[in-house]
């Protein structure tokens, strides 16, 4: 029998990054469950070896670079190679601008941006090292984005910064890692979890079964498990957006209307003004519902 398909979750110890671990799991990947702290990772990986799957925990902190390496040294030591990485470990900051300390900024972008490219930037080295001694890699690297990073959110400048910045580096890494024989791609979650409980309770109130069957964070996990299938690895370089059973797939920034710029400058106002009018509406969370 082959030996199972790695996959490391960061964290995984609740919300979407379990989700995402129990999905791997009983597709018959071996996990490592990295989460902050003890208890939350070693309940997954409990849950995950009830249900007869294998799962090891990991308390590094995915802001640390030293930590990271450790990680997928971790894999590769254990299970022989790190076939999955799934960058998912988040925590939310909100403040408007005028508001936000250095602090809250900074947290949010080390955990969400520097903590995908800590991990990524291991896993890539791992990926290529395997690569060139002449393995099929057959990688993912699945990253998280949110709709505050692609269309904004009010109070969320520093998380929408470093969201934007994570779906950007996805089709920096789909293009980099193609040739080692990895597919990146990225998710944006809608989902019930504790980040999430609070603000939803805001907007409307109770919640009620059927929105929890809604935002359960399985229907994301599903889309992350089938990237992770063999033979999706041509699927590359994609930001999926998905809302319980809803899936949308995102594009991006498009130039549209262009025009020249006319000589006189007295014209270009009209110019611009006429363009922006043409333009589609300036990007804002509210109005990216799902049909
Ligand atoms: N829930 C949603 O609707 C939603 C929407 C958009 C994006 N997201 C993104 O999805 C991801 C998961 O969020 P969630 O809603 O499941 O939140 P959650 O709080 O339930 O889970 C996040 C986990 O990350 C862990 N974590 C935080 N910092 C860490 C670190 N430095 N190292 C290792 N682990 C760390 C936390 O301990 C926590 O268990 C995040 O990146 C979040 O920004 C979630």
């Amino acid at each position: 029998m082959s030996a199972p398909r790695t996959a490391v979750v960061t964290g995984a110890g609740r919300g979407l990054g379990r989700a995402h671990a129990l999905a791997l799991a009983a597709a018959g990947h071996a996990v490592i469950v990295n989460d902050l702290g003890d208890g939350p990772a070693e309940t997954v990986a409990a849950e995950i070896g009830a249900a007869g799957g294998t799962a090891l925990v990991s308390h590094h902190d995915v802001t640390d670079f030293a930590a990271t390496a450790e990680l997928v040294g971790l894999a590769a030591d254990r299970f022989g190679s790190l076939d999955v990485v799934v960058a998912n470990a988040g925590i939310l900051r909100d403040r408007t601008l005028a508001s936000m300390s250095e602090a809250e900024w900074d947290d949010v972008i080390a955990v969400h941006l520097k903590g995908t490219f800590t991990i990524a930037h291991h896993a890539a080295a791992h990926w290529r090292a395997r690569a060139k001694s002449g393995a099929d890699v057959d990688g993912r690297l699945i990253t998280t984005t949110s709709a505050s990073g692609l269309f904004g959110n009010v109070g969320q400048s520093n998380y929408a910064a470093a969201k934007a910045g994570v779906a950007a580096f996805t089709l920096v890494a789909a293009q980099e890692l193609r040739p080692y024989g990895v597919s990146v791609n990225c998710v944006a979650p809608s989902a019930l979890t504790r980040l999430t409980e609070e603000p939803l309770r805001r907007y409307e109130g109770e919640i009620t079964d059927r929105r929890r069957e809604e935002l359960d964070p399985r229907w994301v996990a599903r889309v992350v498990a089938w990237l992770c299938r063999p033979g999706t690895r041509d699927v590359t370089g994609r930001v999926f957006d998905v809302r319980g059973p809803r899936v949308g797939i995102a594009s991006g920034w498009h130039l549209e209307p262009t025009f020249t710029q006319p000589d006189d400058p007295e014209h270009l106002d009209r110019a611009l003004r006429s363009a922006i009018a043409a333009a589609p509406p300036a990007a804002d969370m509210e109005g990216q519902r799902h049909a």
